[in-house]
């Protein structure tokens, strides 16, 4: 049962008008792994994690999350299972009215009758495990930098204890070392809380460092699903187009070199 998928995407065809995104897709994610979604603008990664969050939903096929087919759920299990996904939007996506500790309380104020004094603790427990200081949780989102911004989202994600975390493009528009920094407290936050990570990412550095699978999306489907170790010698040409870049490269060679 170890093996046992934890999400399985289904055959899914997904349509915006007269647009099909994706068409007959198929990808597994298996439990404890950080599974990231790489591909193109556009290629339908976000809308891939919308539809697992209720937020979308395909033409056609069937999305199972935690054994359950999520499209034949009532709302009273849907409600259930996304209680279970924590959700860190692309780029933070936090309240702007609310200060960084209002906006971690906000999914255990929604979403649980617990006191106000325990919500505060728990919020400030999550601060604390995604590195963002104590002594900030009073500002507001306009006056933090990226980095800090993501660590108030990854706080905020994690609020309610999920099983799945979802991650769009963690370290998109920060600087190499905060974007290293985020790595090393998702691979931190993956072993310490015992999540599963499915991360849309653009940065090549983050899918050597932080990933055990990369599922690459091309043509409206997931071409191929591999660590990344066999995936950069794939022969599909978008995917050696995409890994054949100059900076693609670097990271690379940077990452062979860390472990020699
Ligand atoms: N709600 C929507 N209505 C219409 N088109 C959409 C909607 N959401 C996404 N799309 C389109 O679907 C495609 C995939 O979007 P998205 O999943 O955001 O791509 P990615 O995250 O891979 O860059 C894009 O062409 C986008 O314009
Ligand atoms: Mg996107």
């Amino acid at each position: 049962m170890a093996d046992e998928a934890i999400v399985d995407f289904q055959n899914i065809t997904t349509r915006f008008g007269q647009q099909i995104v994706h068409q007959h897709l198929n990808l597994t994610v298996k439990p404890r792994e950080i599974l990231a979604i790489v591909g193109g603008s556009g290629t339908g990664k976000t809308t891939l994690l919308r539809e697992l969050l209720f937020l979308n939903r395909p033409a056609e096929g069937n999305i199972i999350a935690f054994g359950e087919s999520i499209y034949q759920a009532t709302s009273q299990q849907v409600m259930k299972l996304r209680r279970r996904m924590g959700m860190m939007f692309q780029s933070g996506a936090l309240f702007s009215s609310l200060t960084v500790l209002e906006n971690i309380c906000f999914p255990l104020r929604e979403l649980t009758s617990l006191d106000e004094k325990l919500i505060v603790e728990i919020a400030m427990l999550k601060a604390g495990m995604a590195s963002f200081p104590a002594d900030a949780v009073h500002k507001y989102p306009a006056e933090l930098s990226g980095g800090m911004i993501k660590r108030a989202a990854l706080a905020r994600a994690i609020a309610l204890d999920p099983e799945l975390l979802l991650l769009d493009e963690p370290t998109a528009g920060l600087d190499p070392e905060a974007a290293n920094s985020i790595d090393e407290l998702v691979l931190a936050l993956q072993q310490a809380l015992d999540l599963t990570i499915i991360m849309v990412t653009h940065d090549v550095d983050t899918l050597w460092q932080a990933t055990d699978r990369v599922a690459f999306l091309g043509d409206k489907k997931v071409l191929a699903c591999e660590p990344m170790t066999a995936l950069v010698r794939h022969s599909h040409p978008l995917i050696e187009a995409y890994f054949g870049n100059p900076r693609a490269r670097a990271a690379e060679h940077s990452h062979e070199e860390t472990k020699a």
